[in-house]
């Protein structure tokens, strides 16, 4: 690469956030007991041959068990993203994460990134230690995706799938292959170095990334409050009537079926949305969508879980 003209030099930047894939056991043969987030970004790319022609650049952003991923990183994350993307010669960049809160990064990071090049969040199952590890695969397939011509948005590379960073959701607890893209299904495969893509690449970011990135210490306050069978509207009273300086501005609830509530429940949000909070309803279904009805009162998050309607709602209400 050396003697490569500059024109030609081509980047992918692998930026690392922690996660099991960074994860440190006492014994190989243990893949639960691990510390997540030990191992440095640049030790994860160890032994990793990059694609012909690409030149791999490691940067340590955060190192953390994704449980306690904050805004603060995402925002962080985000800029770095901003930053090497519109450098002419990265191709694209690679982000090494927990699979725990995963698709709520990929679905942030989809949300205000909108770059042509694309964003490949990777992460394992089984931390570094391990005796078969899973993430040295996942980061080599990610950064092939990374260097894919025409690869572009927000995806997610795990067990030999490219998921799009909308539709994914971490649906097992242990085995390799954890994630799942729901009824869009994954946007292709990895075999052998090379992407088999069976649907269309993600559609970049329709919102206007410059306030998400700059909005340290402003996110407004959203909560999840869950509906279920003897649920009541004692959790949105009280969220309601927490003074200080934080007060809740959006409420996603976690519906039953195709948006369903608790009728108690159902009462004590309308009586918020009436004080001027934001409600959204999100299905609690692994699948599927709400579909609305015309006697609606509380909006609805389409397809998106709970999780992701908050993102989405907390972006909104950022924007406002
Ligand atoms: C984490 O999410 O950081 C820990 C769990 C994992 O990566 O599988």
């Amino acid at each position: 690469m050396a003697n490569a003209p500059l024109s030609e030099l081509r980047r992918v930047v692998v930026l690392g956030t922690g996660g099991t894939i960074a994860g440190r056991a006492a014994s190989s043969g243990d893949n639960i007991g691990y510390t997540a987030g030990q191992v440095g970004v640049a030790d994860l790319l160890g032994g990793i041959e990059a694609p012909e022609g690409v030149t791999l650049v490691a940067e340590q952003v955060a190192q953390v068990d994704s449980k306690d991923m904050s805004l603060d990183i995402w925002q962080k994350l985000a800029q770095r993203c901003v930053h090497w993307l519109a450098q002419p010669d990265v191709v694209g960049v690679v982000i090494t994460h927990g699979t725990d809160t995963l698709e709520e990064t990929a679905f942030f990071l989809h949300s205000v990134i909108a770059s042509a090049k694309p964003v490949v969040l990777t992460c394992a199952m089984r931390p570094a230690t391990a005796l078969a590890p899973d993430g040295p695969q996942n980061v080599r397939d990610a950064i092939v995706v990374a260097a894919t011509a025409g690869a572009h948005g927000v995806t997610v590379v795990c067990a030999g799938t490219v998921h799009s960073g909308v539709d994914i959701q971490k649906v097992h607890t242990y085995r390799l292959d954890a994630f799942a893209s729901g009824d869009a299904g994954p946007i292709g495969y990895v075999e052998e170095g090379a992407v088999r893509r069976v649907r269309a690449w993600p559609e970049g970011a329709a919102l206007e990334a410059s306030k998400a990135l700059d909005a340290v210490g402003q996110w407004p306050r959203v909560e999840i409050v869950m509906s279920h069978a003897g649920a009541s509207g004692a959790l949105v009273d009280a969220l309601l009537q927490v003074g200080g300086a934080e007060p809740v501005r959006g409420l996603v609830l976690a519906a039953t079926g195709n948006g369903t509530l608790h009728h108690a429940l159902e009462a004590a949000a309308l009586k918020a949305q009436d004080r001027g909070v934001a409600v959204l309803r999100a299905t609690r279904c692994a699948n599927g969508r709400i579909l609305p009805r015309p006697d609606d009162r509380l909006r609805d998050a389409g397809a998106l879980t709970p999780v992701k309607a908050r993102i989405a709602l907390m972006l909104e209400l950022l924007g406002k």
